[in-house]
């Protein structure tokens, strides 16, 4: 899909160093977008940013560390000081871990809550500030978008990995709680909708892969073949499959969308 919408429209993207982050730039970037994009890994995002410069686009780095008020207000300073506003936020970076629901800590939760509800908060909050002050690209059409990464962690009832997830859960359900505050919040002049991906092959599945062999005493790999086994779709998640639809939600075609979280998880959980 070439959508002339997003030619030169400013984007910034944080967690852009690696995995989703990384895709949904190079979506965007795809599409004549200009990039400003994070990490709290500096270095993996420059080498995004080096990539995304090579298929042709202005792009930005900078290390943000989403828990910080002043680095995403630097982020948006950035895309506004080099190309003069911001048209789509998108609120990526998460964390995940995997430890029994009895095990847990205090300090398990609040970092957890630190980089998945409150960076998600202060990335929108800092967005809102300068899209809410200046004018749409077109007249009539929405001054910006937030797209925020949930899950369909934050959908589900059970599920069996339940009961070794409750933070990630509890904050992917947070991400579609804010996900609607935020769109009645900046309605209409803003829109804010969120995705939720399924079982994604990424660095942070590895991750959990490894934490269930661990938790559980299941083989390396089990718990990653047991999941993609329920997919529907027949193949596990691309980084690119959650791309495209955060492409389609910055889009002209998603103007009078807002307040919802989508679902991109090859059929798993259809609610
Ligand atoms: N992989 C999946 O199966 C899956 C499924 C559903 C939702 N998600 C969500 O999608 C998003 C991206 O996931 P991914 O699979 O690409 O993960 P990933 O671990 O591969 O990448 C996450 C990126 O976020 C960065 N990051 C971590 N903490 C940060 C912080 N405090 N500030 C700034 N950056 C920080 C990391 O350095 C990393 O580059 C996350 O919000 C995740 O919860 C992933």
């Amino acid at each position: 899909m070439q959508d002339s919408s997003l030619q030169d429209a400013v984007v910034a993207v944080t967690g852009a160093g690696q995995g989703i982050g990384r895709a949904i730039a190079t979506a965007f970037a795809r599409q004549g977008a200009r990039l400003v994009v994070s990490d709290i890994n500096g270095d993996a995002a420059q080498a995004t940013a080096d990539a995304l410069r090579e298929l042709g686009v202005q792009a930005e780095a900078l290390r943000v560390d989403v828990r910080s008020p002043d680095d995403n207000a630097a982020q948006v300073a950035r895309a506004a000081a080099k190309f003069g506003r911001l048209d789509v936020m998108v609120c990526n970076a998460g964390i995940v871990q995997v430890k029994h629901f009895m095990d847990l800590v205090p300090a398990d939760w609040d970092t957890m809550m630190g980089v998945n509800v409150t960076g998600v908060f202060l990335s929108m909050q800092a967005a809102a500030r300068q899209m809410l002050g200046q004018a749409p690209r077109v007249a009539g059409a929405p001054q910006g978008k937030i797209i925020n990464l949930a899950s369909i962690a934050g959908r589900m009832g059970a599920g069996p990995i339940a009961a070794l997830m409750a933070p990630y859960r509890a904050s992917k359900a947070a991400v579609i709680s804010l996900t609607q505050s935020a769109a009645i919040t900046f309605a209409p002049k803003v829109t804010v909708n969120a995705i939720c991906p399924g079982i994604v092959d990424t660095a942070m599945w590895e991750k959990i892969d490894r934490d269930m062999a661990e938790q559980t005493g299941a083989a390396l790999g089990q718990s990653w073949q047991q999941r993609i086994a329920a997919i529907p779709m027949g193949r596990p998640q691309e980084p690119q499959d959650v791309a495209g639809v955060a492409v389609f939600l910055g889009s002209s075609a998603a103007d009078y969308m807002t307040g919802q979280s989508i679902n991109v998880e090859g059929g798993l959980v259809m609610s």
